[in-house]
């Protein structure tokens, strides 16, 4: 079985920063919906983004971390972007690289009305990988670039800055089961006491 798309890094789009490209093959998105599947009472809870950290039902979203899947399957996995992704970031945004991967996880979207709140990532780069399409809605939504992912294909690739330029928001879970790929990078870290000194948002208090 093949798992990386023949046109992965070859067939590109750029739209307002978003590099979107074919990454698994069909095949393979499928064997790792089944996986996912097969491990579905080990999906755990992840971060959750309610309104203003308040949880509800729909809020929490379930994800199963490739590195328990297995490890070498996430190795693989950093190879691939590495060898087919990473030169688009590097050609996009120019001085811009990845330090390292932190274990892409499938995210799992079951409960009608589920979704995501907008918000931003702690990640350097996100990548989402689209692994099926037969669910509704939960599409996810980029306001400020006037985006959404409801039309890539199955396989396709999908990232972008996490930080500060592409908050992003999924819509309500309308039917079936949603299964994405989700991969974080590290974001650049400082040692608090790097440059001589560091001040805190929450530190500082306005009369
Ligand atoms: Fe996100």
């Amino acid at each position: 079985m093949k798992a990386i798309h023949p046109e992965c890094g070859k067939k590109v789009e750029i739209y307002k920063d978003i590099i979107i490209t074919p990454f698994y093959t069909e095949e393979f998105c499928d064997y790792l919906v089944d996986t996912a599947k097969y491990f579905d009472g080990r999906f755990i809870e992840h971060i959750k983004y309610g309104n203003d950290g308040e949880t509800n039902d729909t809020a929490p979203w379930n994800v199963l971390h490739m590195c328990h899947i297995s490890q070498i399957l996430f190795e693989d996995f950093c190879g691939h972007y590495k060898k087919f992704v990473l030169p688009l970031i590097r050609k996009n945004f120019i001085v811009s690289g990845i330090n390292a991967w932190y274990s892409p996880f499938i995210i799992k979207y079951d409960k009608t009305g589920q979704n995501v709140n907008l918000h931003n990532d702690t990640s350097g780069f996100t990548m989402n990988v689209k692994l099926n399409t037969n669910f509704e809605g939960a599409e996810l939504h980029f306001p400020r670039q006037g985006w959404s992912n409801k039309d890539i294909p199955k396989g396709w690739c999908f990232l972008w800055p996490s930080q500060v330029t592409h908050p992003h928001e999924a819509y309500p879970l309308i039917g079936g089961t949603k299964y994405t790929l989700a991969s974080w990078t590290h974001p650049i870290s400082w040692s608090p006491d790097e440059q001589f000194a560091s001040v805190y948002h929450d530190d500082i208090i306005i009369d």
